[in-house]
């Protein structure tokens, strides 16, 4: 523990998967005073009930990104029990079944825009109506797919290219407010997020990355560092932690 999250609570998407169970490990560890851990269901997040000190206050709640009202009210619930909410990271994401273009369903178009861009915009609206006030920290979670065209994903890179445009647009507009707004773009690490895709492809990916497919926890010290005071400087930023994926 390093306490460069001391005292800041946050409220945390997608908290039950992989990436998401990493970063409320990583706050916890980091000093984090409150921490709200949101998944599609409050029964995911029963993992959270014991960890970090007892001071920490952990607080589990049922949260589907793509419902803007109930992002803001626990937003707001948050913002209350804690008096300030200092980060929210928009974590929760969601890839739709692995096809070319012709083959790609309207709906599954729809369902990935829908939780990867519209959920992250709902995090960062109810981060510019509630946090605004005091300033803070939004990080949200993009791809290196944002920067780079994965082939058989392309309602995925898309949602995903948004989060990184949003990003920028959202750090211009709040950043007189101090509400500093970045991204992280992640390389490949094994996750449910991957569960849809055929055999042999996980095999595909990792060898298109140069230090081998990564793990959670790769990827959490840069979303402590987006959410701490360290990155104090740092509005808009697409940072890439992708084992380098992006360099050929
Ligand atoms: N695993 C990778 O290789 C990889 C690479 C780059 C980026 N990412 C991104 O990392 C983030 C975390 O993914 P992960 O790899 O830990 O996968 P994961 O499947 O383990 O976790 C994703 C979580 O999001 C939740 N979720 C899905 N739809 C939701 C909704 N509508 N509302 C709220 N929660 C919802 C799921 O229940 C799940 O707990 C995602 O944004 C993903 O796109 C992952």
């Amino acid at each position: 523990m390093t306490d460069r999250l001391e005292g800041k609570t946050a409220l945390v998407t997608g908290g039950a998967g992989a990436l998401g169970s990493a970063i409320i490990r990583a706050f916890l560890a980091e000093g984090a005073r409150g921490v709200m851990v949101t998944d599609l269901r409050k029964e995911s997040l029963s993992q959270f009930s014991q960890v970090g000190p007892s001071a920490v206050d952990v607080v589990q709640r049922a949260l589907d990104v793509t419902d803007g009202d109930a992002f803001e009210t626990l937003a707001r619930e948050a913002h209350e029990r804690w008096d300030g909410l200092d980060i929210i990271v928009n974590n929760a994401g969601a890839v739709p079944p692995n096809a070319r273009i012709h083959n790609i369903a309207t709906e599954d178009w729809t369902r990935t825009l829908e939780v990867n861009l519209t959920g992250t915009f709902h995090g960062v609206r109810a981060a510019t109506r509630v946090m605004r006030a005091r300033g803070g920290s939004v990080v949200n979670v993009a791809s290196v797919s944002a920067l780079t065209a994965w082939p058989y994903a392309a309602p995925y890179c898309v949602a995903k290219a948004g989060v990184v445009h949003l990003t920028r647009v959202a750090a211009l507009e709040y950043a007189k407010e101090r509400l500093r707004i970045n991204c992280v773009c992640p390389g490949a690490f094994p996750s449910g997020i991957h569960s849809g895709l055929p055999d042999g492809a996980l095999d595909a990916i990792e060898s298109r990355h140069p230090l081998g497919l990564g793990e959670p926890e790769d990827v959490v010290g840069a979303i402590v560092y987006l959410a701490s005071e360290e990155s104090r400087w740092t509005t808009g930023h697409a940072l890439v932690v992708d084992g380098g994926y992006s360099l050929p």
